[in-house]
């Protein structure tokens, strides 16, 4: 496909012919935002230069991150803009590896993004003791097991607030008490929490944590580290000295504009996601009420507004979501990039269910402009494929 001739018919509105139900692998552009962009294109200066094109893209930046910063409860200077969550995740791991010489212990939770838990495979490789804490199957994470092994060797615990799969929410105020207690520093995967529930980084007790503005109805290519200060650090990026020295190469502003101008509707978001939590709700009531075998994980957890995931027993998770693709829903059977693999999902292997129960899992997580007509033809459809995917696989028994 030739990029400069494509067309996109994926547009963040109220259609029926594209029903996306996959926010946690990305949201949308926000309407406002695509308006936006050929404004913020004009301010294509380099912010770090110190005539008057770099006025806006410096502006840009600063109220950005000062925002953000308010959102937060943190100092604007404690943020660093990165590429994305990933690139977040790996410099506050690596960083702390390579700044405590005397500390060399770790505790990561089970369910971690790939970007968190391949980051401490490599760790290992270099001589770091990593131990996972264990999570149990509604989400809930074993606090005695954290008692257990922390101790004065442990520099960091390494927990997300919000699961990308389940939508469970940690118990981070009281992971963070514990590792203070020894001494060790708390780094937390907040991609999946911007925008969904409030984060009030200094009162979960939270010493390092990464965004991404993809996440967040911006665009893509742009991620927050926040670096509390005196916390152990150091660069991924070596280069020009963008971000104070903690983060080399020119800032993306287009997106940086982006995350900010969302970050600006703050007032907006808790009636927003109100809303996404109640057709969440009364989406899981009608599944279970209707199809037969459905079980919710995390139902009695504290849970992200838009996520539901489950499995529909007798039913591969892999082969629903071809179908309701054909049908213009867009789900995901796991985190979008185990998908396409024959892997089930990670996160519900490492919270004890078997193969078989991950490849059936759905996740279904919902977004500010999704409402109830879009869910009230995913719920049709749903059943009518659930129901033949059953009936093939009896027949064929
Ligand atoms: C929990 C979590 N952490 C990190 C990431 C990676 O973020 P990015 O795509 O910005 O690198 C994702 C994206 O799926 C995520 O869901």
């Amino acid at each position: 496909m030739n990029i400069s001739d494509t067309e996109t018919n994926h547009r963040f509105d109220h259609n029926l012919s594209l029903i996306y139900l996959d926010h946690n692998a990305t949201t949308p552009v926000h309407p406002e935002v695509l308006e936006k962009i050929p404004l913020w294109a004009q301010y294509w200066g380099n912010p770090s230069s110190i005539h008057k094109v770099s006025r806006e893209p410096k502006s840009i930046l600063r109220e950005t991150r000062k925002s953000l910063a308010e959102l937060l409860g943190v100092h604007p200077l404690e943020l660093i803009f990165t590429s994305g969550g990933s690139e977040s995740n790996n410099t506050a791991i690596k960083g702390m590896f390579h700044k405590s010489n005397k500390r060399n212990h770790y505790l990561v939770s089970s369910i971690e993004h790939p970007s968190v838990l391949k980051t401490f495979e490599y760790l290992k490789t270099l001589g770091a003791e990593v131990d996972y804490i264990p999570v149990n199957q509604e989400g809930v994470f074993d606090l005695e097991f954290v008692k257990h092994k922390i101790s004065n060797r442990t520099a960091m615990v390494s927990c997300m607030l919000a699961n990308n799969e389940t939508g469970v929410i940690s118990p981070l105020s009281e992971i963070s008490k514990l590792a203070h207690s020894v001494g060790a520093y708390v780094h937390s995967d907040c991609v999946q929490a911007l925008g969904k529930i409030p984060i009030h980084l200094e009162e979960l007790g939270i010493d390092m944590a990464s965004f991404s503005a993809h996440k967040f109805y911006s665009l893509k290519g742009t991620g927050v580290l926040y670096h509390k200060r005196g916390v152990p650090f150091q660069n991924l990026i070596h280069g020009g000295g963008q971000e104070r020295s903690r983060r080399s190469g020119t800032e993306n502003i287009l997106s940086i504009a982006s995350l900010g101008y969302m970050v600006s509707k703050k007032d907006q978001v808790l009636e927003k996601n109100i809303k996404v939590k109640n057709l969440r709700d009364d989406m899981e009531r009608e599944i279970i009420s209707s199809i037969s075998d459905v079980r919710i994980i995390g139902l009695t957890q504290n849970r992200l507004p838009n996520t539901s995931s489950l499995f529909i027993d007798g039913v591969d998770g892999e082969t629903l979501l071809m179908n309701l693709d054909m049908h213009g829903i867009c789900v995901s059977t796991g985190a979008a990039c185990s998908s396409g693999s024959q892997e089930p999902s990670p996160v519900l292997r490492a919270m004890g269910y078997s193969r078989q129960e991950a490849q059936s899992s759905l996740r279904l997580s919902l977004g500010w402009l999704n409402n109830e007509s879009q869910i009230e033809y995913f719920l049709e459809t749903l059943k009518k494929v659930v129901l033949r995917i059953r009936s093939i696989k009896e027949v064929t028994l």
